[in-house]
Parts: structure tokens; sequence; C-alpha cells
């Protein structure tokens, strides 16, 4: 018996793998070079999840949690808790394709390297093929990719965050070799050699997480972590998809989509991009708090837009749950996910543990139990001096759940859009809300955005830092050529049938650090001015960055706040302004100001223009 062929590797179920030659040919080199001791190919139904999770309880990655059917909590290694940036590895051919925000290393190195790594790296486990469709699966042009990994952690998350299994087994059978599909190569990076015992999160001090832009590839080593692991998000819809789109003339963003009724019944669909951990999923799940709103989610993290053949921009969401930010999710902040959490099927990734078999976070309710055990597994109570929750620990659990899930959510062209919103997390500069005066000046605005960093990436937490379009950690290819692609977008439509921009900041501070602005359900208000500009029926002051609402002509009936922070939360500064001019300088200086498109150039010179001039 030999490695090479997996069909004589001791099956462990599942699909049957008569499926589609390249897949299996793939899956036979792959399994003669990472050797695993079984095959299984995923069939995604709900008896194969309750394999797996029982034999996660099993092992002591799981807990299974007594609050809510079909739950459980995972604690990971502390040392494999957030994506790896420094470990992210963008292999296109040159290093001048990847751009000087990428890490780069030739793809032909990169591979020799990690064929190392991965040789052996299954031994003792069983390798899981993951058949997965990113987008729904009757989309005119669906993307397929196949995972394949050592981890049942990963297998059970793919589940609930793509649509995957014998649906889409059966798209690829029919489709015989005519279909493409990005191929995800995924190992924790720990080979069980004979009678090693098992950890509860196997993962490498090692780690790589390198994508092959030109192939469509993705090779994973050494991290169980989500964004890490789950190679359909941001390794697929967004590092690879990126450069998909930008070949095939098209929109991959880090981007939530948001339904929104208006009282008079009137709906328009909008998206926004916002860094990891700066309100996305928030705002996907809005519960409005002006009057005869309603707001529906589509999606909360990603958006693929494409032109339709009205002209219009459509997104669609390419996943099929969430995986969120579970510290500062509560009944207060964004009831919808507490709500979805409440009908179980979720995985819980470094949250602590209640006493009653419950989860908790920082954020989850005013105060905290009186004892809990925290994601490191230590007894924990108010007093103790460490967050109980790890501050990136997250949540994953099917979007179909959310009690405000727009029916369309799945529709195979997905949904007009109106507006694209880019938002950072800024104490300062950064007005409330402006809305570009052209696409030109949007995308000059998206390719300035800039954040305080979070827990959602290692390193240090609140650094600004520049998060163009919030895909600075998730450009396949150049930033130049990025904002080069977004400029040329336009040219596909009519410049009135162009979603219009908008620049929103919830995170401005006074100067006693407190948040101007109340945010979360109160940013209706601001969404109503948007929409209101689009219908041409809401008053503006124009500046040297766009149109600014009058203070009037934000809706502020029944909000219990002090006008002068609302004042200043809105306010353009000039002098802040002017500050920001040589930090906007040094951004494009840190790209090569030479493959900064000229338009992008002019619209940074007007704007220092403009500064000097008031
Ligand atoms: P990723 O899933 O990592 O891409 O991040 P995300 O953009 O979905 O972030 P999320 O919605 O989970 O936001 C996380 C943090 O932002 C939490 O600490 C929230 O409390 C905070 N947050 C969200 N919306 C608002 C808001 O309107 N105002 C303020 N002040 N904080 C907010
Ligand atoms: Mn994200
Ligand atoms: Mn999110």
């Amino acid at each position: 018996m030999t490695a090479s062929d997996p069909r004589t590797i001791s099956s462990a179920g599942g699909h049957d793998s008569d499926t589609h030659p390249d897949v299996e040919a793939w899956v036979a080199e792959v399994a003669a070079l990472t050797r695993p001791a079984r095959i299984h190919w995923c069939t995604g139904t709900e008896a194969e999840a309750a394999e797996f999770s029982r034999q996660l309880v099993d092992k002591g990655t799981f807990v299974q949690l007594e609050d809510a059917p079909n739950s459980f909590l995972a604690t990971s290694d502390p040392a494999d808790v957030a994506r790896v940036e420094d470990r992210t590895f963008i292999c296109s051919d040159t290093a001048e394709q990847a751009g000087p925000t990428n890490n780069w290393m030739a793809p032909g190195r990169m591979k020799d390297l990690m064929t190392g790594l991965y040789d052996g790296c299954m031994t003792g486990r069983t390798m899981y093929v993951i058949a997965y469709c990113m987008g729904p699966l009757d989309a005119a042009d669906p993307k397929y990719g196949i995972e394949i990994t050592d981890s049942e952690y990963v297998a059970l998350s793919m589940r609930i965050m793509t649509r995957t299994g014998n649906p889409v087994w059966d798209k690829l059978a029919d489709n015989g070799r005519e279909v493409e599909f990005v191929r995800g190569l995924h190992s924790v990076g720990a080979p069980l050699q004979h009678g090693d015992a098992d950890v509860p999160w196997p993962c490498n001090s090692t780690k790589y997480i390198s994508h092959f832009p030109q192939t469509r590839e993705i090779w994973s080593y050494g991290s169980g972590y989500g964004g890490n692991a789950l190679l359909g998000k941001k390794c697929f819809a967004l590092r690879i998809a990126s450069a998909m789109a930008r070949d095939e003339g098209w929109l991959a963003e880090h981007m939530l989509i948001l339904k929104l009724t208006n009282p008079q019944g009137k709906v328009h669909y909008i998206a926004a991009a916002f860094p990891s951990a700066c309100g996305k999923t928030n705002l996907a799940m809005l519960t409005p708090t002006l009057p005869g709103w309603k707001a529906e989610t589509i999606g909360d993290d990603i958006a693929w837009m494409r032109f339709g053949d009205d002209g219009r921009l459509y997104a669609t969401n390419p996943e099929a749950g969430f995986f969120g930010v579970a510290p500062g999710t509560g009944d207060a902040t964004n009831p919808n996910a507490i709500a979805t959490l409440a009908a179980g099927n979720t995985v819980y990734t470094n949250t602590a543990l209640t006493d009653n078999g419950g989860t908790w976070w920082e954020g989850r309710t005013d105060t905290p139990p009186d004892h809990l055990i925290d994601w490191l597994g230590r007894d924990w109570t108010p007093d103790t001096t460490t967050p109980a929750a790890h501050p990136n620990s997250r949540y994953c659990t099917p979007i179909e759940q959310c009690p405000t899930v727009a029916p369309e959510w799945n529709a195979p062209a997905g949904v007009p859009i109106s507006a694209i919103l880019f938002g950072g997390r800024r104490a300062s500069t950064i007005p409330l809300v402006t809305q570009a005066s052209s696409w030109e000046q949007g995308v000059f605005l998206g390719s300035i955005l800039s954040s305080e960093t979070t827990a959602a990436a290692t390193g240090q937490v609140g650094v600004v830092r520049r998060d163009p379009m919030a895909m600075l950690p998730f450009l396949g290819y150049h930033a130049g050529d990025y904002f080069r692609h977004w400029l040329e977008i336009a040219d596909h439509t009519r410049s009135d049938l162009l979603p219009k921009i908008f620049y929103v900041n919830w995170f401005r501070r006074g100067d006693d650090r407190r948040f101007l602005w109340p945010g979360f359900g109160e940013n209706t208000r601001v969404l109503d001015w948007a929409l209101r500009r689009i219908d041409g029926t809401a008053d503006a002051v124009q500046t040297p960055i766009g149109s600014i609402p009058t203070l009037d002509a934000l809706d502020l009936t029944g909000l219990d706040v002090d006008r002068a922070d609302i004042e200043a939360a809105l306010a353009f500064d000039t002098a802040e302004w002017q500050q920001e001019i040589p930090l906007i300088d040094d951004w494009y200086a840190s790209l090569d100001a030479t493959t900064i498109p000229v338009a992008l150039r002019g619209q940074l010179a007007a704007l220092a223009a403009a500064l000097t001039d008031t």
C-alpha cells in the first residue's frame, strides 16, 4: 500500500471521492507529501458535523456549552489567537507585483520551503477534503475552492462559514474539468508520531500564510486561528479574490452589506469598509433608533461587487456565517448578534466559560459574573486584572440564524449598492460623516483611510496606521495598482449609476477621551442623512474633503446628547487636516509615489492647496 493513492489509505468515510479528476489528483499529491493516516471527503451533513464535534469534545479542544444547542467553546494555544500579518506572504512572480505593503517571497522559493514543512506533517492525523463555494451556488460565475486541512475545528468552522459539502461536490462533478477552483492547503503543523497523544489545540511556532495569486493557490501552515486557517475567508475571498477581481473587472472588498428601508418604504443597500474590529459586524446588524426604519443584514465582513446589466454595482456576500469579534457584543450594543448566538450551532474561540456552562466576554453584560474560567483556563473573578476573554475572541455562527437576515442575502445576482462607506477608528481629525464630491475623491479618501490598530492582528494596539479601503492586510497585489483598479472600475458604467462614497468615523473623542458620538444604533441618523443626500434632500456644508451635514440636517430627534459634542464630531478642523497632510505624503511615499495614480496625487495636491487657502 502506498500513500500516494488516497483510496488506499483507510478512509474515515464521507463523500465518494470519484468526483472530479483534478481534485482527486491534487488530493493524491498532497497525501503523498503530508502522509495522513486517513482521508475524509467532507459531506457537510449534520451527522458529519456532530461526529466532528464529538471528536473535538473527546480530545479536549471543545467544551460543550449548556446554554444553547449544539454550541461549543474552544480555547486556543495562547500564541495562536489572531491573524499573523508578519507571517503572511503574497508570492507573486515579482516583488513589485506584491507591492510594498505585503511580505513577498518568490513562489518557487516559498514552495520549496513549505514543501519541507509539509513533508509528513499530517502523520497520525486525518486529512479532510472540503469543497466549498464562495457566494451563492446559483450565481452566474460561482467561485469554488477546495480546502485540504488536518484540523476538525477548521472542517467544522468551514461548514458554518461557507456553502459546502455534497451540493458543491455535485456542482463540481456536473461541470467536470471546465470548472476552476482555488486550491487551499492547510496544516496545523503538528504530526502525531506513533503513540503521541494529541493536544487540545495543535499548532506550530513556525507559521506561514502564503498566497500565490498567479496560480490561485493558498498554502497555510502552523496556525489553527480562523483568519489564518479558514482559507475561504481572508485568504480566498479577499487576497486571492482581489487579484481575480482586478483581472476580471470587479471588486472583492472587506465590507459589510446592509439593507435599509426608510419610513416611506424606500429600500437602499449599502456597503461599508472598516478595518478589523472597527464596527462592520455591529453596523451589519444595526437596530435603528429612528422610528420607521428597518435594517436587514446581508453580510458582515466581505462583499464581492460586480456591475449588473443595468449598470449598477451589485454586491454578494461570499460567506454563509459570521466570524465575529465577541468582546463588546452585548444586548445593548448588538442584540441581533446575541439572538443569533442564542439559536445555537455556534463555535466560540477564546471567550470565558461561566459556571453554568455558558460563555462570557467583556461587554457581554454590564456586570460580570462572580466567577468564570478565563480563556487561559484559570479561575477569574471581577477582581482579576486581566480580561476574562481574549480581546480577539470570536464566535462562528450561521447567518441564517440572524433575526435580521434579509431574505435576499443569498440572491444569485446580489443587491444593487447605493452607497459605499469607508470608516476607521480615529480619535481626532476625521468628521463623523463626509460625502465625497465625486467617485475620484471617494477613492482618494479610501486610499488614505487610517485607523488605530486593534487586537484583531498581532502587534501593538492603538497606533494610527493607514489602511486603504480597510484592505491593507488583505491586498493580493500592489496597493497602487489597486487604487488604479478602483478608479478604472468607474469606466464600466455611467457616473450617475455609481454608488456615492462616504467617509465615516464613529470613534472621534473629546478632550476627556470620551466618544463624541453615541454610535451603534444611533448610526442610523448618519445613514439617514447619507441616503437623503442620495435622494437630494439633505443639507450640507462644503469642505475640502467633501460635504458634511449641517447640525440641523442630521435628525437628532429623541437623542439625549450635548449638541456641542455633535458639533465637535462633525467639525472639519483645518489645523488637524494640515497636520494630516505630511502623514498622507509619507503614506504615498511609502508606496513609492510614482505608483500612485495621478488622479489621487492630484486630489492630495488640491486638498493641501485648499487647506493653505483657508
Ligand atoms: P472584523 O470582524 O475583525 O473585520 O471587525 P468588525 O469591523 O466586524 O468589528 P466589530 O463590528 O466586531 O466591532 C468591534 C468593536 O467596535 C467593538 O469593540 C465594538 O464595541 C466597537 N464598535 C462597533 N460599532 C461602534 C460604534 O458605533 N461606536 C463605538 N464607539 N464603538 C463601536
Ligand atoms: Mn474582517
Ligand atoms: Mn466582524
